[in-house]
């Protein structure tokens, strides 16, 4: 059985608020900025909203209820945790543990995408970024750039990960988390304000049920679990080590709940920057919001460009961005740091070394894979492109899978309700979480492995 000396011994939070905060900065990342709002415009509006808000209280709920009690109940990385819930499980464990080390280099890599929009902006040359889309692939085109701005991006994630849990990760989120915030509000005031505003947020948070098939309610339905996994930063290991460094004296559902409701109104709000802005720039065609990834790297520039203030309005949106992927890339990289530390018994600093090196490997990977080796395809992708499919289309179901039946079938949910009842009287949440872990998230992740295509990743 496991043992909770481990816990004891090892660092962890020094408040509970520092807890949620980088919880919360984990979950709040690339996925609420850019990729929630295209979804939500996509997916009719309102109806993927209001799927959404329900999925997250439910399902998302008890995923990550689930991993952050089994972290703290173990006090281990996620190797360590499930293997030490049930020796059979250990391939479990391998697998988790090889999602975080497959993203954090291409996640690097978009974060210094983000960093040199930065500095484009900064520098007032932001009418350069967007146009035809021959800034942005012109830059990505290039290995130099995109490989400078993928090691700054690396490196500056590394540094707050060598100083540790508490003077690192806990210390960095109590001051970017509150920041993005008000970045964040006031960005959405500033577009809610601009003329024909109004009709891009009847388009985004009414339900839009012309032409909506049972078929789209699917996919709709689909793509909603997909964006959730990816928002909340489940199935890759990240809530267990979080967890494994959370106080036995926090409350569990509570906790949960805070950093729930930060990353849905964090998305949330980054709808109502982007799809009235974008509604603005193009005269109403909501088409312009399809963009998909490219939204974010060749539409949205476009659209600070033809604003008043836009340069100024721009940087200052890449500096949200860039706080937002910082802190996930933080989260992701103390996952893979937290492996190596348990699995080899070293010290923190060599094992974010070696850390480091995997991703610059890996994250090279991915730059070359749009530049010098574009001619380069697996399955008919490129590096990243094939790096964001396997993990968040392939492994994650997975590794969610086997954790729903892991907790729900073989050791039974009561043995995360004994953890939530550590730290709190009543466990409210018991039967949902009971009827999710058994029923309901498993037959999610099946419906989202059979169709991987669906949610237009
Ligand atoms: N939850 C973060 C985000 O929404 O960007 C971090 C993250 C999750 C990154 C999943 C990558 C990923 F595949």
């Amino acid at each position: 059985m496991e043992t909770n000396s481990s816990a004891k011994e090892k660092s962890g939070f020094g408040s509970k608020l520092g807890f949620i905060l980088a919880a919360a900065g984990s979950a709040v990342g690339l996925g609420n900025i850019w990729r929630f709002p295209y979804l939500a415009a996509k997916y009719g509006g309102g109806i993927f909203l209001l799927i959404y808000l329900i999925l997250a209280v439910t399902f998302g709920f008890s995923l990550m209820i689930t991993e952050i009690a089994i972290g703290r109940r173990t006090g281990k990385s996620v190797i360590g945790a499930y293997s030490s819930i049930n020796r059979k499980f250990t391939p479990l464990c391998w697998l988790a543990a090889f999602v975080p080390v497959i993203i954090t280099p291409y996640y690097c890599v978009i974060g210094g995408w983000v960093l040199k929009y930065l500095a484009t902006f900064a520098a007032g040359q932001g009418a350069a970024a967007g146009g035809d889309g021959s800034f942005f692939s012109g830059f990505i085109g290039n290995a130099g750039q995109p490989a400078v701005f993928f090691l700054i991006f690396l490196f500056a994630t590394a540094a707050v990960v060598m100083l540790g849990v508490e003077k690192g990760i806990e210390r960095i989120s109590k001051f970017m988390m509150p920041v993005l915030v008000l970045l964040t509000i006031g960005i959405a005031i500033y577009t809610l304000t601009l003329d024909g505003a109004a009709e891009g947020l009847k388009y985004y948070l009414l339900p839009n049920l012309k032409g909506f098939t049972g078929a789209m309610l699917l996919k709709t339905i689909a793509a909603a679990m997909g964006q959730l996994f990816y928002s909340m930063s489940l199935a890759m290991g990240i809530m267990v080590t979080y967890g494994s460094y959370m106080r036995k004296e926090d409350s569990l559902e509570q906790s949960v709940r805070q950093i729930e409701i930060f990353d849905t109104g964090i998305a949330i709000l980054a709808g109502l920057i982007i799809v009235p802005a974008v509604f603005v720039f193009s005269g109403g065609d909501a088409s312009a919001l399809n963009a998909g990834p490219s939204l974010m790297f060749i539409t949205l520039p476009n659209v600070f460009d033809s604003m008043a203030g836009g340069q100024i309005v721009g940087a200052v949106f890449f500096i949200l961005v860039a706080l937002a992927a910082m802190t996930s890339s933080i989260s992701l990289m103390e996952t893979v740091v937290s492996i190596i530390m348990e699995k080899f018994r070293m010290k923190r600093i060599p094992a974010c070394l070696i850390t480091v090196l995997i991703c610059l490997l890996l994250g090279m990977l991915s730059v070359l894979g749009y530049s010098s080796w574009s001619n380069v395809e697996i399955i008919g992708m490129q590096f990243l492109d094939f790096f964001d499919f396997i993990s968040n289309n392939i492994m994650m179901p997975i590794v969610a899978l086997l954790t729903c039946i892991l907790i729900g079938w073989i050791v039974k949910p009561k043995y995360i309700e004994d953890e939530v009842l550590v730290s709190q009287k009543s466990f409210r949440a018991r039967t949902l979480l009971s009827v999710m872990l058994r029923f309901v998230c498993p037959i999610c992740m099946i419906i989202i492995l059979l169709t991987p295509f669906v949610t237009d990743i």
